[in-house]
């Protein structure tokens, strides 16, 4: 397959100044995603993998360094950035009070669209992502893996040729994990969207992931396939990834993670 790079950055940098001192977030990345690329971006609690997302996704302005973005140059052409993408932040962003379907006619009328192909909008968007049923609930009442749906939902409303995905299933029981994995798959499958998903699973970037950006303590400690990684790191291709994770971070899985395999 033909490599072209969607997103390329060179010596992306951020530093936060608090009351306490300076924080070197992320310290000069360097990288390229290829079109249609699924790429997991992995690291521990505080690698710096939310604040890279930011940066990518226009919020949050870098210290240092530049970026490509679907070709646009992300310090001078923010709004081509912001209208090729869609990203779903850590937390989420859906308003409780709102049903789902205003929600997502909002969210395609700040698109842009006229209000009767937001309507339509909403409707094909509820179809592909299971959420026809749930169209007039509230969404406070959502369960956790209903509401990433709606969340995810909303970053496709424009159709964006890349999907920035923050710890997409972070909090979400197995069965809605599971779920979620196969919608990102089948997102990718059927628009050819290339992904860009941080997480701290490692069982969920061997699954999902064509190739994997290990990040520790804000800088690249290493990049390849799963496979890659495993036979370079882990001593053989029939290493677990947590084995390998271990073996380049030096750190364990942590302790308070209920769910399975986290670091
Ligand atoms: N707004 C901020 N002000 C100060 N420090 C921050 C801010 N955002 C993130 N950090 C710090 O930057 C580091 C990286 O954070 P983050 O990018 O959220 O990591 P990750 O998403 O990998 O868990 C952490 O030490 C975090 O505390
Ligand atoms: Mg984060």
């Amino acid at each position: 397959m033909a490599a072209t790079p969607i997103l390329t950055t060179h010596d992306l940098a951020r530093t936060f100044t608090t009351k306490r001192g300076t924080v070197e977030a992320v310290r000069g990345i360097d990288m390229s995603v290829d079109a249609g690329e699924m790429l997991g971006f992995l690291g521990p609690n505080g690698a710096g993998k939310s604040t890279t997302l930011r940066m990518l996704t226009t919020l949050l302005a870098p210290s240092r360094g530049t970026a490509t973005v679907a070709g646009y140059d992300l310090a001078r052409e923010p709004t081509a950035v912001r209208t090729a993408i869609g990203y779903v932040a850590q937390s989420g962003g859906v308003a409780p009070e709102e049903t789902v379907r205003a929600e997502l006619t909002l969210q395609a009328r700040m698109y842009r669209l006229p209000k009767a192909e937001a309507i339509a909008r909403t409707e094909e968007l509820a179809k592909d992502l299971d959420l026809t049923d749930l169209l007039d609930r509230k969404c406070s009442q959502l369960s956790g893996g209903q509401r990433r749906r709606l969340d995810i939902a909303m970053a496709l409303t424009h159709r964006p040729r890349i999907l920035f995905l923050d710890e997409p299933t972070t909090g979400l029981d197995p069965g809605s994990r599971a779920d979620v994995w196969d919608l990102v798959r089948r997102i990718r499958a059927e628009s050819g969207t290339t992904v860009f998903l941080t997480t701290h699973y490692l069982d969920e970037a061997d699954a999902l992931a064509d190739r994997l950006i290990i990040v520790d303590g804000g800088r690249i400690v290493a990049e390849g396939t799963s496979e890659e990684l495993k036979a370079r790191y882990g001593g053989s291709p029939d290493a677990t990834l947590q084995d390998t994770f271990i073996a380049i971070t030096g750190r364990g899985p942590k302790k308070d993670d209920q769910a399975p395999v986290a670091v």
